[in-house]
C-alpha cells in the first residue's frame, strides 16, 4: 500500500526522493507527494493526485532544493485521493509521511482544533503533525515531541518526520507497519521497505515492532517499545536491479519469466537432490507428527495456493485441512483442537487480515507456520516457523512467481508431513522429490506457450467475460485464473469446479463466452471432459489447457488448445499456472490496462 522514503542527504534530495517513489509505485497508490527543508529554513511541499508523473510535473515547475526530504505514495483510506489529502502533511514546524491508520484521530483532532490548530485535510495523518507541533510549541525538542506524540496514537503506523528547526534530523517510528533505515556514506535514509532505499545503499537496519529512531547524517539512535536505547543488526539488501524491468515490458512479464529460476531456488531450500529427500529446515520445537489438523489461512492468490495444498495434504498426508480466507477466519469462531496447527501464506508478510489471523491463532495457543516471501516482514518475525519462498521481490501487483513459489513450499511441506505421519514410504518420497527437482525445467517449457497465450488473449479481450473450469487441484487454479484475469484486464471472470457448471453458471455459456478448461490427464480427466462436452453442446468457445496425453484423448473435440508438458500430479498445478498467467497478461495488454499497477489495487494490503 502506501510507500515511504526519507533522505538526509549531502545535496538536493528531491530527484532521489522521486526516483525512490517510482520504485514504490508497485505497492499501489493514488496520490503522491514530497516535502523538503528548503535552504531558507521553511518546510515546503509538492503534492499531486494520480500518478507520480503528475508530481514530477509539479516539481518541474516549482523545484525543491533542500538536502533533507521525505516522500510518500498514498493509497487512500481516510479521505479521497486528492492533492490536499496527499502526504506529506505539515505545519510550520514539522512535515511527515505515514503508512497505516490512526484509530483515535477523531478525539485527537477535536482536542487540537479546540487548542487552535487548523486542519487542511480529511486524513487521520494530519493529526500527527499537529500533535508533534503542539509539543514543540510547549517547549519540547523535536525528538521528545515526536516520542510524546506517538505515545498518544492508537492504531498502526510507520512514520518519517522532518523538522523546520533541525536540518540534520529525521525521526522515524514503526508500530504495525514496517520501516527500514538505510545507512549511506554521510547520508541516511528511511524507507517503507528495502526496495525504497536500495538505489542509495545496500546496508539497512530493519526496525522492530515498537521501535523509534532519530537519524542524523552521522548515524541512527534507536529506541525500543519501552523507550530504551537498543542496537539493531545491520543487513545487506539485494542489488537495486531487483526493481528493474530489464528487457521486459512489464514487471509482471519479467516475474513470469523468472519462475524457472525462483522455483529452482525454492525447491533447493526443501529438497536434497542427492538423497532425493524432502525436509523443512528450521522447524524449531514443532513436531510434525504431533499435528492432527491444519488450518490454512491467507488472502487472494495466496489463499488459492492454500486450497491447492488442501488436496495434497488430505490425499498424501491424510490429515484434515480447513482452508480459510483470512478476513473470515477469526470472525467465524473456528473450532481449534489441541493438536491443530495453523499455517499462513503471504507474499508480503504484512497483509493485515492474515497477520491478525496469525495473532489470533497464536493467542489460542496453536503452533503457527507461515509460507512467506519477504524476509523480516512482520509475519516472519511473529510466526513460530517460517517456510520461505525464495521468489525474490515481486513488484507487479498481480502475484505470479510468489504464487508458484508458495505452491512449491506447500508441496514440500506436504511431503515432509506425509513422511512424518508415515503415510508415504521412502520410494514415494524419492519420486515426489524428483518431480519437484524436474519442475523448474517443465515450467521453462510451459513458458513456450506464450505465442498461443497472446493469440488467445487478443480474442478473450473482445469478449464480455470468461469462465475457468477445473476439478481437483485445478479447481483452485481455475479460481486463480479468474482472479488474475479480472484484476489486470478488468474483464469479468469466474472460476468454477467443472462439476458445478450445470448447477447455474452454464446459463452464461453461449458462442461469445470463452471457457478455459484446466485439465491435464489425471484420474478426473474423463469427468472434466464430460463437462467440456456440455459446454461444447451449447456453443461455448472452449480453450483446453492440457498435456499431450490430455489433448490426445480429446482429439475429437473442436477446441482451442494450449499445451503444457506432462508431469507428476504434485507439480502439475505449478506448471499449469504458467498459461493462465500469460493469458491474463496478454488479455490485459490487448485491453490496454495498467498491467503492473491495476486500478484500485495495492501490492501489500495493510488495512482490514
Ligand atoms: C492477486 C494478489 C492478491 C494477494 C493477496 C494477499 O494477484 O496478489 O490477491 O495474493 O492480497 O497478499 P499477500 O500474499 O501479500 O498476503
Amino acid at each position: 500500500m502506501c510507500g515511504i522514503i526519507g533522505i538526509l542527504g549531502k545535496a538536493p534530495v528531491a530527484q532521489r526522493v522521486l526516483e525512490s517513489l517510482k520504485r514504490l509505485e508497485y505497492r499501489g497508490y493514488d496520490s503522491a507527494g514530497i516535502a523538503s527543508l528548503e535552504p531558507n529554513g521553511a518546510l515546503e511541499r509538492r503534492r499531486a493526485s494520480g500518478k507520480i508523473i503528475n508530481l514530477e510535473a509539479v516539481l518541474a515547475s516549482a523545484p525543491l532544493q533542500g538536502h533533507t526530504g521525505i516522500g510518500h505514495t498514498r493509497w487512500a483510506t481516510h479521505g479521497a485521493p486528492t492533492e490536499s489529502n496527499a502526504h506529506p502533511h505539515a505545519t510550520e514546524k514539522v512535515a511527515l509521511v505515514h503508512n497505516g491508520i490512526i484509530e483515535n484521530f477523531r478525539p485527537l483532532r477535536a482536542r487540537l482544533m479546540a487548542e487552535g490548530h487548523r486542519f487542511t485535510s480529511q486524513t487521520d495523518t494530519e493529526v500527527i503533525a499537529h500533535l508533534i507541533t503542539s509539543h514543540i510549541l510547549a517547549g519540547m525538542d523535536p525528538i521528545a515531541a515526536s516520542e510524546a506524540a506517538i505515545g498518544e496514537l492508537e492504531g498502526a503506523f510507520a512514520l518519517a518526520c522532518i523538522f523546520a528547526d533541525a536540518p540534520d534530523l529525521m525521526f522515524g517510528a514503526r508500530r504495525g507497519s514496517p520501516l527500514v533505515i538505510g545507512i549511506g556514506d554521510g547520508e541516511m535514509f528511511l524507507g517503507s521497505d528495502a526496495i525504497a532505499v536500495a538505489p542509495f545503499t545496500q546496508t539497512i537496519i530493519y526496525l522492530e515492532e515498537g521501535d523509534s529512531a532519530a537519524l542524523t547524517r552521522a548515524g541512527a539512535r534507536i529506541k525500543d517499545d519501552k523507550g530504551q536505547p537498543v542496537t539493531r543488526p545491520r543487513a545487506q539488501v539485494m542489488g537495486a536491479a531487483a526493481a528493474e524491468k530489464g528487457n521486459h515490458r512489464h514487471f509482471m512479464q519479467k516475474e513470469v519469466y523468472e519462475q524457472p529460476e525462483t522455483l529452482a531456488r525454492t525447491v533447493g531450500r526443501y529438497v536434497d537432490g542427492f538423497s532425493e529427500t524432502v525436509s523443512i529446515p528450521d522447524l524449531g520445537a514443532l513436531d510434525l507428527a504431533a499435528i492432527d489438523q491444519i488450518f490454512l489461512v491467507a488472502c487472494g492468490t495466496a489463499s488459492y495456493a492454500g486450497r491447492v495444498a488442501e488436496y495434497w495434504l488430505e490425499s498424501l498426508a491424510k490429515i484434515p485441512v480447513e482452508c480459510d480466507i483470512a478476513s473470515e477466519f477469526r470472525y467465524r469462531s473456528p473450532v481449534l483442537g489441541p493438536k491443530s496447527a495453523a499455517m499462513f501464506i503471504s507474499q508480503s508478510g504484512e497483509t493485515a487480515d492474515t497477520l491478525a489471523a496469525l495473532r489470533y491463532a497464536k493467542q489460542a495457543g496453536l503452533p503457527t507456520l507461515s509460507v512467506l516471501n519477504v524476509p523480516q516482514s512482520t509475519m516472519w518475525r511473529e510466526t513460530d516457523c517460517v517456510l520461505p519462498t525464495l521468489a525474490g521481490p515481486e513488484i507487479g501487483v498481480a502475484s505470479t512467481k510468489a504464487f508458484t513459489a508458495q505452491l512449491t513450499a506447500l508441496a514440500a511441506f506436504t511431503i515432509a508431513l506425509a513422511k512424518a505421519r508415515g503415510t508415504i514410504d521412502a520410494d514415494a518420497e524419492h519420486r515426489l522429490a524428483r518431480a519437484l527437482i524436474e519442475m523448474p525445467r517443465l515450467v521453462a517449457q510451459a513458458l513456450q506457450c506464450e505465442p498461443m497465450a497472446q493469440q488467445l488473449g487478443a480474442e478473450i479481450a473482445k469478449s464480455v467475460g470468461c469462465l475457468f473450469l477445473g476439478r481437483g487441484v485445478y479447481f483452485p487454479l481455475a479460481l486463480e485464473g479468474a482472479l488474475k484475469l479480472k484484476e489486470i484486464s478488468y474483464l469479468h471472470a469466474e472460476g468454477y469446479a467443472a462439476g458445478e457448471l450445470k448447477h447455474g453458471p452454464i446459463a452464461l455459456v453461449d458462442e461469445n463466452m470463452p471457457v478455459i478448461v484446466l485439465a491435464p490427464k489425471d484420474p478426473l480427466f474423463e469427468k472434466t471432459m464430460s463437462n467440456v462436452e456440455e459446454v461444447h453442446a451449447r456453443g461455448g468457445k472452449i480453450i483446453l489447457i492440457s498435456d499431450p496425453p490430455g489433448h490426445g484423448a480429446s482429439e475429437h473435440l473442436n477446441v482451442r488448445r494450449l499445451i503444457i508438458p506432462s508431469c507428476d500430479g504434485i507439480v502439475s498445478p505449478i506448471v499449469a499456472a504458467i498459461p493462465i498467467q500469460l493469458i491474463a497478461y496478454h488479455t490485459a495488454l490487448s485491453r490496454g490496462t495498467d498491467v503492473d499497477q491495476p486500478r484500485n489495487l495495492a501490492k501489500s494490503v495493510t488495512v482490514e
